[in-house]
């Protein structure tokens, strides 16, 4: 590896105990301070908690969406609701999911909870964490999501085709918000991979784009709708949930028309205090909520992917009736995340380089009759290569490592590739302390962007037992070998 530059900023030093000392120091975040809002409230308590009940039954729908041109397509959803389905509850409820296979063919399943550090055996990966559900079975999941936020939930086998086909929701755990906003909109963003004719779906996987960044979509989605207008209350603070739940794309995000009127008030569900939003990544996977300061009677506010050599705009808020608010904007602060600290002091580090596959070229072609197998492997984590979702849980790679409960772990991540990897953790929340080039404050996530040429530590207490899964969230990447698990035991 290259030797890092040894910038090391008085909030580092501060910080950085003995293990942190002794590495060579990335660049800390959040350069100084200036721009920091209010800080965190103070993290919040469950409430008495309710039975949230959900059937799902995952099956092909022809569905005509908006942002299809007139066309119905076999879009594969978990019920008849309109797309996308957004399941609300409130911290101390119970989630209570029964899910159906009745999707085509011998596809199986299961459902993976993005985000939430749930137990080990409701995390949803075949295999790992559960036998998958086979054609016309049913499994239910139970589980009382310890954290508020903004999450999303998506299967874990075949997921570049259940994905590409729209096979995924949102959830929402209310009771992080230390004073009500005037409004909350949830605005999900993904690409649909549509034929020349728009009325089905391309290969959602090729070679040549596993190899590289990812297999793009065509059309570009928000709600799945092209630019959809969002009406929202004039003069408001407007309440922004936004998810990537592409498989690909890495979104350049802005917001126009309001740009000093907009912050950041969390990463990935993870309350962060308020920071101007200008610009930020948001790959695969990844969550941000913002408020936004909307404009008068009739005015817009764009959200943009400004990650294009021709600014795309996504989605725009438009403004109506009276003004709601006279102050100036000074976007009230979420909670706290309800996660331990980690012990910089006494943490073991774990280096993990995300590179293109030892192996080369794709070995095999892609086996459509192989559930789970890709049969090419392009990426790795550590010189290893995910060898291919077994047929069992005997048959699985062993852990990439294996974790003390209840110790600090800082996992150091280079990207030695040329494409981006956002890599995600399952079972816990990190705390990204460090990077090399992104301009981010210090914050929670579950999936962190490593650009090329990108440096990262990440920080967390290993504080869920079992077997998480650690890969990238591109999932032609995933699937093409960037993927591993941790034991923690
Ligand atoms: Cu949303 Cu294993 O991931
Ligand atoms: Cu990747």
């Amino acid at each position: 590896m290259p030797p890092l530059p040894t910038s090391i900023s008085r909030r580092h030093l501060l910080r950085a105990g003995g293990v942190l000392a002794g590495m060579a120091a990335l660049p800390l975040l959040a350069r100084g301070n200036a721009d920091a809002g209010r800080a965190l409230g103070p993290a919040a308590e469950p409430g008495a908690g309710r039975l949230i009940e959900a059937d799902f039954t995952a099956a092909e729908r022809m569905t005509a969406l908006p942002c299809f041109d007139g066309h119905k397509l076999p879009l594969w959803t978990f019920t008849e609701d309109p797309y996308p389905p957004v399941i609300r509850m409130a911290l101390g409820d119970t989630l209570e999911a029964r899910v159906a296979n009745a999707l085509p063919g011998e596809e199986h399943l299961t459902v993976h909870w993005h985000g939430l550090r749930i137990a080990n055996d409701q995390d949803g990966v075949p295999f790992l964490t559960q036998p998958p559900i086979e054609k016309g079975e049913r499994f239910i999941y139970r589980f009382t999501p310890p954290d508020t936020g903004t999450f999303f939930f998506h299967t874990h086998c075949n997921t570049v085709t259940s994905l590409g086909r729209g096979l995924a929701g949102i959830l929402i755990v209310e009771g992080d918000e230390t004073e009500p906003y005037d409004a909350d909109e949830t605005i999900v963003l993904k690409d649909w991979r549509l034929n020349a004719a728009g009325g089905g779906f391309d290969d959602f996987y090729t070679p040549a784009g596993a190899a590289r960044a990812g297999t793009f979509g065509s059309v570009r989605s928000a709600n799945g709708a092209v630019n959809p207008a969002i009406e929202v209350p004039a003069g408001a603070d407007v309440r922004l949930r936004i998810l990537n739940v592409d498989a690909t794309r890495t979104v350049g995000l802005g917001v126009r028309g309001a740009a000093a009127d907009a912050a950041v008030i969390a990463i990935d569900g993870c309350g962060v205090a308020p920071f101007p939003s200008r610009y930020m990544l948001l790959g695969a996977a990844q969550r941000v909520d913002m408020v936004v300061r909307t404009p008068g009677e009739g005015g817009i506010v764009e959200i943009i992917d400004f990650r294009l050599s021709e600014p795309k705009v996504l989605a725009h808020l438009r403004a109506v009736g009276p003004k709601r608010r006279g102050t100036p904007f000074d976007p009230a602060p979420l909670t706290a995340p309800r996660m331990a600290a980690p012990d910089l002091d006494n943490a073991t580090m774990l280096p993990f380089e995300l590179a293109s596959s030892p192996l080369g070229a794709a070995v095999t072609e892609w086996g459509s009759g192989s559930l789970c197998t890709p049969g090419a492997t392009f990426w790795s984590i550590n010189k290893t290569s995910w060898p291919g979702l077994a047929e069992s849980r005997e048959s699985l790679p062993p852990p990439i490592a294996t974790l003390e409960r209840g110790r600090t772990y800082v996992f150091e991540l280079a990207n030695i590739s040329k494409q981006s990897h956002p890599m995600h953790l399952h079972g816990h929340s990190f705390e990204v302390i460090e990077t090399l080039k992104s301009e981010l404050p210090v914050h929670r996530a579950d999936t962190v962007m490593l650009v090329p040429r990108e440096r990262a530590r990440i920080a967390f207490v290993a504080d869920n037992p079992g077997d998480w899964m650690f890969h990238c969230h591109i999932i032609e990447h995933q699937e093409t070998g960037m993927m591993s698990y941790v034991r923690v035991a």
